[in-house]
């Protein structure tokens, strides 16, 4: 396992899911802070789009395959937006960070992420620079383009990289069973697992905790863990970064 450390930002912690384009700019504040303050070394951040991108989808109906259109470039402006804002916090915090936009450097086949330019990331990591990727529109070999979610990034990196930590922030405390949040999830217990999962209850385009689950265990069969928690829970980001693992969910991949 290396050093390298991947930290995902789910979309509902960053902004407000019940109005089209609207931040929470106390919460990007916070958020912002914590990750600064731990200041861990080979970090990748990744944010989800929330209501930047997921009503906007939504309604072009850019969920279902389709070419690339005028719409498309709508999304990823609209994204790019939020990851200006979470980069400019970041930034003011003294974390010497840059975005990395996927339509740029990933391509998907049929909705599933094939290819990612890495190379760059490596050396950014090298010369402690932090990538920040966002969920997006990207190019697709066979639909034309395709919705590109935070999580599918997550995982692919994780595994390019090898990351040695790998956390996904969500605005709730984990994976459920019911009203308990399951401490450890082991690989013997994925299929069961895959049936007690839903979507979102608000629009989104990407599957919600169900496709998220999903993507990290199959991380997970690559043999790499990870941390679902919940980032909108004061200090919970800090104790991710500094490695504390007694909340939320581990899905465990060793
Ligand atoms: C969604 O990314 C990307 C677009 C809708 C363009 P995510 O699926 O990672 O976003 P969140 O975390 O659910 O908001």
């Amino acid at each position: 396992m290396s050093e390298v450390t991947v930290l995902k930002i789910g979309g509902s912690v960053l902004t407000d899911r019940s109005k089209e384009r609207t931040l929470k700019l106390r919460e990007i504040n916070r958020i912002a802070k914590e990750i600064a303050s731990v200041g861990v070394r080979d970090l990748i951040i990744v944010h989800g789009a929330g209501s930047f991108g997921h009503p906007q989808a939504k309604r072009f109906d850019l969920d279902v395959p389709g070419k690339c259109s005028y719409e498309t470039i709508i999304i990823h402006n609209v994204v790019k937006e939020l990851n200006r804002i979470f980069i400019e916090k970041l930034a003011e915090n003294g974390m010497l960070v840059v975005p990395v936009h996927p339509l740029n450097c990933t391509i998907s086949r049929e909705g599933r992420l094939e290819n990612m330019m890495t190379d760059q990331i490596r050396l950014m990591l090298k010369n402690d620079i932090v990538p920040v990727f966002h969920g997006d529109v990207i190019m697709d070999r066979i639909w034309g383009r395709a919705i590109l979610s935070g999580d599918q990034i997550v995982a692919h990196i994780a595994k390019c990289l090898n990351a040695g930590r790998v956390g996904i922030g969500t605005n709730v405390d984990g994976i459920m069973d019911g009203k308990k949040v399951m401490d450890v999830i082991t690989p013997e217990e994925f299929c069961g697992v895959k049936k007690l999962l839903k979507g979102s209850k608000d629009v989104d385009v990407t599957g919600g905790m169900a496709s998220k689950a999903n993507e990290l265990f199959k991380l997970a069969e690559e043999g790499i863990s990870s941390h679902v928690f919940n980032a909108s829970k004061k200090g919970l980001v800090i104790n991710f970064l500094s490695g504390e693992r007694n909340f939320g969910t581990i899905i465990r991949g060793d």
